[in-house]
């Protein structure tokens, strides 16, 4: 008969066995979570910046509403992982909704559409054979991390309801994730800080407030990636042709995805506001930033889901943490990483 402590001993051993089977064994363990839909979203040439980096183990992917429903970020991302040859991924389905936030007229005349009952369309190639994992991302996250204390980075590019879900539901969840790079907020203290969905709000955090909020003053280690580095990107039809130039499945998507958009607006400029959260993370030295307090509003008003960030706290502001804040980006090196790998071999 095994003893506790023998069983104890068991499963953390399979635990570290499941980090370790990673395509590089000095490779970072992070869960992946998204408000995916393919090409032309952000998310979708972050996932593939993520794929192709030897330097990061997806342990798994988590899917929230956000640019769209949860269930296209959930369709769209398992026909992604098959159509990148890594259906190893587990995927887990999260929030459907944001905490508070609820569906209005305005949310519905401006971009996106988390609040969306549609059935997702299908997907290019068709809808995925591969399914989603029998548990929810909330839950997901919660155990695998508590299972991995202090080794799991999660890289966050939607709204954070999966994260404060999974914050609120165990008071020793927090303390024991590594880091949480996110992608959101806007800092209007900082060049090109105005808002991307309301005056000074980030979409992000304004399709869900209060779980930002909940998220930033958790005491997790945070580098956040804010619309104020995203601003310092701009990818336009010379760099797609750039990218496209090497035939491999990501970039026959790529061009699926964004080569009719550039053949209608040929002028057109697209930010890498998540892509620039990834590569943060694989080279750190691409962005610069600075340490600041970061808070969030969420009361129903004129502000609700504004980030403000202070060098000190300041009143109302009090129990807001410290964190990175990424305020600029080293864009030609960026893109010389993002191109190389893009045009990799899959899994190479
Ligand atoms: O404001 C930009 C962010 O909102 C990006 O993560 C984009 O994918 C959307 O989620
Ligand atoms: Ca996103």
């Amino acid at each position: 008969m095994k003893q506790p402590f023998q069983i104890l001993l068991y499963c953390s051993l399979i635990g570290l066995a499941s980090l370790a089977s990673a395509q590089n064994h000095n490779s970072i363990p992070i869960i992946f979570d998204t408000d995916f839909a393919m090409p032309p979203t952000d998310d979708a040439l972050a996932l593939m910046l993520a794929l192709q980096s030897p330097e990061l183990n997806i342990l798994g992917i988590t899917t929230v509403a956000g640019n769209s429903s949860l269930e296209r970020a959930t369709s769209d991302v398992l026909r992604m992982l098959e159509i990148a040859e890594r259906i190893d991924i587990p995927v887990y389905e999260g929030a459907d909704l944001p905490l508070v936030h609820r569906i209005s007229n305005f949310a519905v005349n401006k971009y996106g559409s988390w609040y969306s009952d549609a059935p997702p369309p299908e997907p290019y190639g068709g809808y995925a054979k591969k399914k989603i994992e029998n548990q929810s991302a909330a839950v997901y996250i919660e155990k695998k991390v508590l299972a991995n204390p202090g080794e799991i980075t999660i890289v966050a590019l939607g709204p954070l309801t999966n994260i404060a879900q999974a914050i609120q539901n165990n008071p020793d969840f927090a303390k024991k994730v590594k880091r949480l790079f996110i992608m959101g907020g806007a800092i209007a203290s900082l060049p090109d800080g105005s808002g991307n969905i309301t005056p000074n709000a980030e979409y992000n955090f304004w399709v869900d407030p209060e779980a930002a909020r909940i998220t930033l003053r958790s005491g997790i280690p945070i580098e956040l990636s804010p619309l104020n580095v995203s601003r310092k990107s701009a990818l336009t039809r010379d760099w797609y042709e750039k990218m496209v130039a090497v035939k491999t499945p990501l970039t026959d998507l790529l061009k699926i995805g964004l080569g009719p958009r550039f053949k209608e607006d040929p002028d057109r400029v697209w930010l890498m506001y998540d892509q620039i959260t990834i590569a943060s993370l694989i080279d750190p030295s691409l962005v610069v930033s600075k340490k600041m307090y970061v808070d969030v509003n969420d009361n129903h008003d004129i502000s609700y889901g504004v980030s403000i960030a202070g060098s000190e706290v300041w009143p109302g502001a009090e129990g807001a943490q410290k964190m990175n804040v990424q305020y600029d980006l080293d864009w030609p090196r960026f893109m010389q990483l993002f191109i190389k790998r893009l045009q990799q071999p899959l899994n190479d």
